[in-house]
């Protein structure tokens, strides 16, 4: 691989270029009206993966949207690497808080990426972190340097839960049938310290509904003689935690693992300045459950969120009203060995005993996902380590991530294999938010390493 850096400096303008192209396509799996945009960005993806070197591309039907296949098989008794990723986007909303239009991407320079990066919805999450994968296959074909076989599988509804993939994968483990999943679509702590996430928390994602009065009362004429459904709602809401922030569904933490003195003080040891933390996102004091730090309170420990609420009058002016309804969205992030559909359930029945028998309450579960963590002894663990010692010259450390991508788990239970997370995403690059940007120094380090890793999976696979 003597010239993997030359190659990528030769083409490190088209490489940049390429996924611009790919960043200017809406690709919005949430919004029926980007529809259209999406099945484009999956026949885009089909042409990357074509030009790369794939033997074999094929967009594949699903009830949702489709799934691009790809894959190159040099020999069958070879190992083979499944690469997983996503061409959807979170929607851009709220839009007006962009300082450049999403779908128009543009590069500029920050503080933590002095090299410049590329700012569009998208940009890391995952559209940027795939197409490393994309581009690092191409230097394999184009240089005779792909020691094993590859297949990719780039599904179009990561962001909307991923219905269509469980159900692809279902009909499909002959067809998907590998030694190791890779993917890029977490983060890493910074440039200067590589990390591979090594754990993924679950989730567990209710709506709930109050449902008071049956029609909006006046305020003056009712109010004070029947339950308002806001005024309910917030009460049911601050039942949810107790004072030391631990929550309070009964059952909740039952199944949770806890991690050794051990294994904590040694999640310690990852460098983190708490103080960069509250000022990278504007707060004074951190927050969350006594006795945990914060590294420890957003990857080894449970949440429970309020995303959102809404209900009554909320234009102009006011309007002196009692609601009739009032919702909310609710996620809670769990950690193994919770199970999604338990916890939902366990929600439900502790939610609808919180309320006053004056209003009905609803809870409408969503979708859901099961923590993973992989062991670090693993082959492909050991393989990701050393490609990160080869182009970074350290050695990562393994951490647990907050964020959560729910197939992961059924990716080993149905095809019995280890997933690897090469992410190469900084918490500061805003994915989710407006102004998410990628790294363009982060972008050609993990088209270098991806490389590597394939090299040294092999190699330990002798
Ligand atoms: N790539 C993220 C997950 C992620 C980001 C994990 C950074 C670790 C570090 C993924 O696209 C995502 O956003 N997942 C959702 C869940 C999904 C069901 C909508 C999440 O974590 O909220
Ligand atoms: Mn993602
Ligand atoms: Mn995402």
């Amino acid at each position: 691989m003597e010239n993997l850096k030359s190659y990528i400096n030769t083409n490190k303008d088209r490489f940049i270029s390429e996924l611009i192209e790919l960043l200017k396509m809406p690709s919005v799996s949430a919004d029926p009206a980007f529809s259209h945009d999406v099945l484009n960005t999956a026949e885009a993806v089909k042409t990357a993966l074509d030009n790369a070197g794939c033997d074999y591309v094929e967009v594949c039907e699903t009830p949702g949207y489709p799934i691009v296949y790809g894959e190159k098989i040099i020999d069958k008794t070879l190992p083979t690497v499944l690469v997983y990723g996503h061409y959807d986007v979170q929607p851009a909303d709220p839009v007006e808080l962009w300082d450049s239009p999403p779908f128009e991407p543009v590069i500029k320079k920050t503080e933590l990426h002095p090299d410049g990066a590329i700012f569009a919805r998208g940009a890391c999450d995952d559209k940027g972190q795939m197409f490393m994968h994309v581009k690092a296959l191409e230097y394999m074909t184009q240089n005779n340097q792909l020691p094993c076989n590859v297949k990719f599988m780039i599904e179009g509804e990561e962001e909307v839960g991923s219905e269509s993939l469980e159900w692809f994968i279902l009909n499909n483990r002959e067809k998907l049938s590998n030694d190791v999943i890779l993917i890029s679509d977490t983060g890493m702590i910074a440039n200067d310290v590589p990390s591979i996430t090594t754990g993924l928390r679950g989730l567990s994602y209710v709506e709930v509904e109050v449902v008071g009065p049956n029609r909006d009362l006046h305020s003056g004429l009712y109010g004070g003689a029947v339950a308002n459904p806001i005024n309910i709602l917030n009460k049911m809401i601050a039942g949810l935690h107790d004072v030391n922030n631990r929550i309070k569904v009964p059952g909740f933490y039952d199944k949770v693992e806890e991690l050794s003195i051990e294994e904590r003080s040694e999640m310690a040891k990852a460098p983190f300045s708490l103080e960069t933390y509250k000022s990278s996102i504007g707060i004074e004091d951190v927050y969350g459950e006594k006795g945990y730090t914060t590294n420890e309170r957003n990857s080894i420990r449970p949440t429970l969120d309020v995303n959102g609420i809404w209900g009554g009058y909320i234009g102009e002016g006011a309007k002196t009203v009692i609601p009739s309804k009032a919702y909310a969205k609710i996620s809670m992030r769990l950690v193994p060995h919770q199970d999604w559909k338990e916890i939902s359930e366990l929600f439900q029945a502790y939610f609808e005993s919180l309320a006053p028998k004056g209003v009905k309450v609803i809870v409408k579960p969503h979708h859901g996902g099961y923590p993973y963590v992989t062991p670090i002894d693993s082959l492909g663990y050991q393989a990701a380590s050393k490609a990160y010692q080869a182009t970074f010259g350290k050695v990562p450390i393994p951490q647990r991530s907050g964020g959560s991508i729910p197939i992961v788990s059924l990716f080993e239970q149905e095809l019995k294999s280890k997933t690897i997370l090469m992410g190469f995403g900084l918490n500061s690059d805003a994915i989710h938010s407006p102004n998410e940007h990628y790294g363009i120094w982060n972008y050609l380090k993990g088209i270098e390493t991806i490389p590597y890793f394939y090299k040294y999976f092999t190699e330990l696979n002798k």
